[in-house]
């Protein structure tokens, strides 16, 4: 290519006729020539470089057949092991954990999900947080798997819908106003106390009030009075026995016996006190506690 020549000469011919011989010399010579094989080794040299660096490349980047580095094409898309970062925002339709394995989300700050409405405004916010996990919702509800609802909150009441409702802690349940129930009632084997420590405490009942101790006492005390009204029925002890252990006795003065038998005297105001047995009664003779 660089040097043509061209011989007309034939064979035989060339030593009967030498003064016939033409070499006709087409080409590049001299500097010309040294300077293209100059070209042409710089070309090669970076034709090898080149290949080199894309060698080199290829090989840091971890390129494979099938993919980058922990980067898969796959026919079903794109598969990353390892590591990941996302500096911004990341679109996705749907976020799915591996087979078999849980899903976790980690942050060094707060965790914030928000549900937008069309506007864009949030409407719905799970927020957990270093100190506190808040949800803001007009509703917040719990439901079981077969559909039963268990918790439900929103602006005019909370609705706790399981069987049971458990309160462990040592100081109980606080309520600042009234209970509504249709019974109160202890633990078995345990007991159950209606208490107002520094004030009164009422039951009030129209169709009536039962107070049943079907197998202990009932011990009434207190420091002051304690009375017994009826406004138009009669009050009723209904006992074998019934004792009145503290009544008074009425005296005479000279102090008559007895032989332990007394008689139930009534004051005017409606007192009872006990006068000494007789044959009739002594009740005008031993008035004296009235
Ligand atoms: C995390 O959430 C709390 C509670 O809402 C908030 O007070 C705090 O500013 C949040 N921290 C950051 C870094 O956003």
């Amino acid at each position: 290519m660089v040097r043509e020549q061209y011989t007309t000469t034939t064979q035989g011919t060339s030593l009967e006729r030498p003064e016939n011989q033409y070499v006709y010399k087409i080409g590049i010579y001299g500097w010309r020539k040294r300077c293209l094989y100059l070209f042409v080794l710089l070309l090669l040299v970076i034709l090898v470089v080149n290949l080199a660096l894309t060698i080199w490349i290829l090989k840091v980047m971890w390129f494979s057949p099938t993919g980058m580095g922990h980067l898969r094409v796959t026919s079903e898309g794109l598969r990353l092991e390892g590591d990941s970062e996302f500096l911004f925002p990341l679109y996705a339709k749907e976020i799915h954990s591996r087979m078999d394995s849980p899903l976790l989300l980690h942050s060094s700050q707060n965790v914030t999900v928000n549900a937008r409405n069309s506007e864009g405004k949030v409407t719905g916010r799970l927020l957990v947080g270093q100190e506190m996990v808040e949800a803001n919702s007009q509703h917040f509800q719990i439901n079981s798997n077969n559909g039963k609802m268990l918790f439900s909150a929103n602006e005019e009441e909370v609705v706790v819908g399981t069987d049971k409702l458990r309160v462990t802690g040592p100081e109980g349940a606080l309520f600042e106003h009234s209970v509504e129930t249709p019974l109160v009632k202890a633990d078995p084997f345990k007991q159950l106390r209606l208490e107002s420590p520094t004030r009164s405490l009422t039951m009030d009942a129209p169709r009536g009030v039962h107070i049943k101790a079907q197998g202990g006492n009932i011990e009434v005390l207190s420091h002051m009075d304690i009375n017994l009204q009826s406004s138009d029925g009669t009050i009723v002890l209904d006992a074998e026995t019934v004792r009145l252990p503290r009544l008074p006795q009425g005296s005479r003065g000279d102090g008559g016996s007895s032989q332990g038998l007394y008689e139930i005297c009534v004051c005017k105001d409606g007192k009872l006190y006990l006068s000494v047995a007789d044959v009739k009664s002594t009740c005008q003779d031993y008035n004296s506690p009235c």
